[in-house]
């Protein structure tokens, strides 16, 4: 029946089925010794050496043609400075159940599925989704069936939090990359450790 309709329409299939396959979630996060995130909105501490970290991660791309999407919850879009908002070369897309509208700034989602086809349809143009906060979202990307890798900065040190990163399943394990620094990274007397990990 398929064959009858010729190379064409299989090609066709297969594109959709395979290609079109949207890259898996790879979340990006910096936690504390209480696992805190964030407070009033903001990041408590201020670590330039973690951001530029961040942004390096988040942004390079091995093929020049092609960008990262940072995917976030709606309150983290908001709590982007103005100046800094959206993210400078990569695809921006907030999650809301809201009718938001961020003009061309970011694309806007109802869920994690939502944006997931909204990526595979511009499959050529994305190599890695980022997601970059908050809690739920954090949540809901570890629990699906997309979830790729956690990279978790690991702040050695407390801070009064408002907002924390979920609880870790215990069947991901730690994993090396060889884009993240080894070992314990200091910057104005507080120490931090980048970790990476995989469901086992
Ligand atoms: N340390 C870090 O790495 C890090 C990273 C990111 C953020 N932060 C900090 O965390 C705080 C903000 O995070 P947060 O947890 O409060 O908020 P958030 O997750 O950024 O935003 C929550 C909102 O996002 C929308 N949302 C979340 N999950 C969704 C889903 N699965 N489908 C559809 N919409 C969804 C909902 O928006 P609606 O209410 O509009 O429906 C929800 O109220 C700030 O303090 C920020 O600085 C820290």
């Amino acid at each position: 029946m398929i064959l009858s309709h010729g190379p064409g329409l299989l090609h066709r299939i297969y594109s959709r089925v395979y290609l079109n396959m949207p890259p898996k979630l790879e979340l990006i996060a910096a936690a504390c010794e209480n696992m805190g995130i964030g407070a009033n909105g903001n990041l408590p501490w201020r670590l330039k050496t973690e951001m530029a970290f961040f942004t390096r991660m988040t942004t390079d791309t091995k093929d020049r043609n092609k960008r990262n999407v940072v995917l976030m919850g709606r309150r983290t879009w908001e709590c982007i400075p103005g100046k800094y908002r959206p993210l400078k070369n990569r695809i921006n897309m907030v999650l809301t159940s809201q009718l938001l509208n961020c003009g061309d700034e970011a694309i806007v989602c109802k869920s994690i599925p939502h944006a997931l086809d909204v990526i595979s349809e511009m499959q050529n143009q994305v190599e890695r989704i980022w997601v970059i906060g908050g809690s739920s979202v954090y949540k809901s990307a570890m629990e699906s069936p997309h979830f790729g890798r956690l990279y978790l900065t690991r702040i050695k040190k407390k801070f009064e939090c408002d907002t924390f990163f979920p609880l870790i399943p215990n069947d991901f394990v730690s994993i090396e990359d060889p884009a993240v620094p080894q070992g314990t990274q200091e910057e104005n007397g507080i120490e931090f450790v980048y970790e990476v990990y995989e469901r086992r």
